[in-house]
């Protein structure tokens, strides 16, 4: 009997840590573990120790944990994003890693809209705000969570652009989507830009004061994607030159006191992140990941694997 833990500093709703145990004890006869609103990373080290496969969502595995983990054979990260994962010393550590792609795009996507009708209505301040019809969206970077936005601004009848560098332009344009050729051109286009891009390498801290400088009047950038891509202090420079740009994330800034305090009225970040939280899409990842674990435990599907 395989032993799996689901280990949650941002807990699953109860609804879909039902399901997951589902699958993993009445379909598949292993054991659950449930780590949850842990506080400290040695609660982790400890829960590892004897278990099979591991869920999580943006808990750090690391080296250290992959160490204390002697048993570990795979990892699902529930979600899209899997940078909070150290992919070199899993497959160092002889550990499968996989991610849920796809399984909470729309609750993300809905939230960018919730984030800009707030920002557009001046914080529901009760001053006059703008609407969303009519105005020139950017999606920056066009999977999963991009193709929702892309869909839910249809409703709006917003004017709908995205900036790709890996999605070719005719996959774009199938959705009715005008697809441009470079972050310079979406983000000079557009008067509000959607960040979906992921945080790796080329794209940390790769959106800052050139990017943001560009966009037009009453510009508004949205951050749904991660804190990392940001570079804080350029953005900052920026958003103070221009008082006519706003900011909002679903992922605090490292310098959230300095937005807070020179940015008044102008930015919001959520106090923690809500985009994927859920019932439905904790529903939906959580039990793909458990899906997918007991499918490579008993059957070696490899589907979704993201390490050599
Ligand atoms: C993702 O990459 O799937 C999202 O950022 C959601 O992250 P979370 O599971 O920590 O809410």
């Amino acid at each position: 009997m395989a032993r799996i833990l689901v280990a949650t500093e941002k807990p699953f709703a109860a609804i879909a840590v039902n399901g997951i145990r589902k699958v993993i004890e009445a379909e598949a006869g292993d054991e659950l573990v449930l780590l949850e609103k842990y506080q400290e990373k040695a609660q982790l080290l400890d829960a590892v120790k004897d278990v099979d496969a591991l869920i999580i969502r943006s808990d750090k595995v690391d080296a250290e944990v992959l160490d204390a983990a002697k048993q570990l054979k795979i990892v699902v990260r529930a979600g899209a994003g899997y940078d909070n994962v150290d992919l070199d010393a899993a497959t160092a550590h002889n550990v499968c890693v996989m991610n849920t792609p796809g399984q909470n795009s729309n609750a993300v996507a809905e939230l960018a809209f919730g984030m800009m009708v707030m920002a557009a209505r001046n914080f529901y301040n009760g001053t006059s705000g703008w609407e969303l019809k009519g105005k020139k969206v950017g999606i920056h970077a066009y999977g999963n969570v991009g193709r929702n936005v892309a869909r839910i601004a249809k409703g709006f009848d917003m004017e709908i652009y995205a900036y790709d560098a890996f999605c070719p332009k005719e996959v774009i344009e199938k959705d009715w989507v005008k697809a441009v050729d470079s972050a310079e051109e979406l983000y000079s286009t557009c008067q509000i830009v959607s960040l979906h891009i992921p945080a790796t390498a080329e794209t940390k801290g790769s959106i800052g004061y050139d990017l943001v400088s560009k966009m037009p009047k009453n510009g508004l950038l949205v951050n749904t994607a991660r804190k990392e891509v940001i570079d804080e202090a350029g953005l900052l420079k920026i958003l103070e030159e221009r008082t006519d740009l706003k900011y909002v994330t679903d992922i605090m800034p490292v310098a959230h006191a300095d937005f807070s305090e020179r940015l008044a009225g102008r930015y919001f970040a959520t106090p923690k992140k809500m985009g994927a939280q859920t019932a439905e899409a904790n529903i939906n990842a959580g039990i793909a990941a458990a899906k997918q674990i007991e499918d490579y435990l008993k059957n070696g599907v490899e589907k979704f694997r993201v390490n050599k």
